[in-house]
């Protein structure tokens, strides 16, 4: 499987996400659409940002009964997405109704992720209001394993954890990274950040960047860097 580097579109309008799009006269980056995105403008916008050549990740997080979910997976794949995630704390029986509604008639669907732990959420955090007492590391990993045991294709992890998931999944399990920075760059608000090169030495397949390509003077070059650096 090939490393990319995928860009976190995170803006609230079709129009906005175009501009930004329209930059890219070569290379057409793989694109990431979450909520903000995704519930501004419906699932037209995964169909125009698809038709103009990108690959896409939905990054969508469904959590829900084993039901709902399948069935709506099986609308997320009509949609011909690359990939698209869940909560693994959903549970298996939920990520295997998952796989189910994602695989279309002819036996292919989009890749299937799974968040383990956000990393928004700490050890503190965890204990207090989930009453989860194992320590975070463990419930990452475990969490990592149900996402293979159930079919799953990978994890999203901070780049800290992509080793050790592939030691405990296999190299095969995907692992896409967020939290990535520019070594002279900004970290802005978040905590443990890798540069695009330390990412690829330890082995993540997919980094995901926002702000250091999306709020660059520059974002075509920003983005020839973090691909440059990371899969070259
Ligand atoms: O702008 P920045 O590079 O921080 O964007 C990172 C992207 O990855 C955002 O879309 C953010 O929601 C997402 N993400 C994250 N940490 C996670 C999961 C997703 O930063 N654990």
């Amino acid at each position: 499987m090939g490393k990319d580097v995928i860009i976190a579109c995170d803006f609230d309008s079709a129009e906005k996400v175009f501009t930004f799009l329209d930059k890219f006269t070569g290379r057409k980056p793989f694109v990431k659409i979450g909520m903000e995105l995704y519930y501004a403008e419906g699932p037209s916008i995964v169909k125009e940002i698809k038709k103009r050549g990108h690959k896409i990740f939905l990054d969508l997080k469904l959590h829900d009964i084993p039901n709902t979910v399948k069935k709506s997976m099986a609308v997320l794949s009509r949609l011909d997405v690359d990939m698209t995630n869940l909560h693994a704390a959903g549970t298996g029986r939920m990520m295997e109704a998952a796989i189910e509604g994602l695989t279309r008639e002819d036996g292919t669907r989009p890749m299937l992720i799974a968040v383990t732990q956000l990393t928004s959420t700490d050890e503190e955090t965890m204990k207090k209001d989930l009453l989860i007492d194992a320590p975070i590391a463990d419930v990452v990993m475990h969490y990592a394993e149900n996402a293979k045991n159930s079919g799953l294709d990978g994890v999203v992890c901070s780049p800290l954890e992509a080793g050790k998931v592939h030691e405990r999944c296999g190299e095969g399990f995907v692992t896409v990274t967020p939290g990535v920075r520019f070594a002279d760059g900004d970290i802005g608000d978040q905590k443990r950040v890798m540069t695009p090169a330390e990412a690829k030495k330890i082995g993540s397949d997919y980094i995901v960047v926002g702000r250091p390509i999306t709020a660059a003077e520059d974002p075509v070059a920003a983005y020839e860097r973090c691909v440059a650096e990371f899969v070259d």
